[in-house]
């Protein structure tokens, strides 16, 4: 087991990773598809400038990359924020011409591209070629002063697509900021005197909503394509709450820095919010990324204090004897969740806590999720319910359920 280049910058450890995002051992050598981990996560949103600055400001983000006019990208702007060892990518048209224009028309804010790190691009084409995958680029090379990237990208649900990212060409590891076409900058944001250094330290999983039926398909994809494992977690059966319905599986790659949780609506007396999210985002999309913390109830203080608004959860839920008795002790008192809303689940290997924001653009599609594991490696199963019912109350308002 070894850092990524990423995690060793973020100056994170293993012991810290196997806590943070549950990674495990396993041999690369025997993957068909082998993954390194997340590259960057890229998302089109209708005004990057502005973007940009809410990711530092409110969600403690620091601005290391950035594409545009000014170095020759006469097409967009595109902001390259990091926080630990994760990246986003902020992309917004600045020709009228652009077909980010189009893209943002359709879906509105979210979530185009999750790259991936990989060792090798053109093994991992030709394994996703085999097992019948869409390829929307051919492995290729992009090189500037400070080195060269090899690169492809393959299709995944929806429009989305997964990027493959091969940094060591050569024996020599590309030394640039991001990918060539992105000079480093630096922004003139200030956090509080008091802010914590970063809010979140690593991605731990992005969720995938696809149409009703195609769950399995997607679950398959990623098994035969890229070889991604089956998890603990894999709930068949219908997550239902009095009104509304769906179902989850989640894939993971070898040493389960990348997973995804697949959902699909399922039939129910109303809609549910997959269901919800289709219609707005027009068709399958990621609807919540996950990010990874060691410290979640100053991380939801420091976001709260910026103004990020979250999820509401019932005192019932804190006051059932049952969850007290299934949860057991964890590192808090649970009157500081409750003073908080952040959800608890229990299994086998331990617990998690974990709270959920509000859609971060004006369509009610992607979110966020923040998580601290203390050795669970699920997904928060035994809040399912919880978080459903929580997310209805919101549709209700939008006047979507
Ligand atoms: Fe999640």
């Amino acid at each position: 087991m070894t850092l990524t280049e990423a995690e060793r910058e973020a100056q994170l450890n293993l012991e810290q990773l196997k806590q943070l995002v549950g990674l495990v051992e396993y041999d690369a050598d025997r993957d068909p598809f082998p993954v390194t981990g997340w590259d960057a996560i890229v998302f089109v949103v209708g005004n990057a400038t502005q973007a940009a600055h809410y990711y530092q400001s409110a969600w403690g983000m620091e601005l290391v990359a950035y594409s545009g006019p000014e170095n020759g990208n006469r097409d967009h702007k595109a902001f390259v924020l990091k926080s630990g060892s994760i990246k986003f990518v902020l992309k917004g048209a600045v020709s009228p011409d652009s077909p980010l224009i189009a893209h943002h028309a359709k879906h509105g804010d979210g979530v185009v591209d999750i790259a991936l790190e990989v060792p090798d691009v053109d093994k991992c084409i030709a394994q996703a070629k085999a097992a019948g995958a869409t390829v929307l680029a051919e492995p290729y090379e992009m090189s500037d002063e400070h080195g060269t990237v090899r690169l492809a990208a393959i299709a995944t649900y929806g429009e989305t697509r997964h990027t493959l990212v091969q940094r060591e060409v050569g024996g020599v590891r590309y030394a640039g900021p991001h990918v060539p076409g992105y000079v480093a900058r630096s922004s003139t944001f200030v956090k509080r005197e008091s802010a914590p250094k970063r809010l979140f330290q690593a991605l731990d999983h992005i969720v995938g909503n696809v149409e009703l039926g195609k769950m399995d398909e997607w679950v398959a994809f990623y098994n035969k394509v890229m070889g991604f494992v089956n998890m603990a977690e894999f709930v068949g059966d219908d997550i239902a709450t009095e009104y509304s319905a769906l179902m989850s599986k989640v894939v993971a790659n070898g040493n389960h820095r990348v997973k995804f949780p697949l959902n699909e609506p399922a039939i129910a007396k109303k809609r549910s919010q997959i269901d919800e999210y289709l219609d707005f985002y027009t068709g399958p999309g990621a609807q919540h990324l996950a990010l990874a913390t060691n410290d979640i109830l100053r991380t939801v203080d420091e976001l709260t204090k910026e103004g990020v608004e979250f999820l509401d959860t019932p005192d019932a839920y804190y006051d059932d004897p049952e969850l007290r008795a299934r949860i057991g002790q964890v590192r808090v008192p649970i009157e500081e969740l409750k003073s908080r809303k952040i959800l608890v689940d229990r299994d086998e290997d331990g617990y998690l806590l974990q709270i959920f924001t509000k859609p971060l653009g004006d369509r009610p599609t992607v979110f966020f999720e923040i998580i601290e594991r203390h050795g669970s490696l699920g997904f928060g199963k035994g809040n399912f319910k919880a978080l459903f019912e929580s997310i209805e109350r919101e549709q209700d308002k939008r006047g979507n359920l």
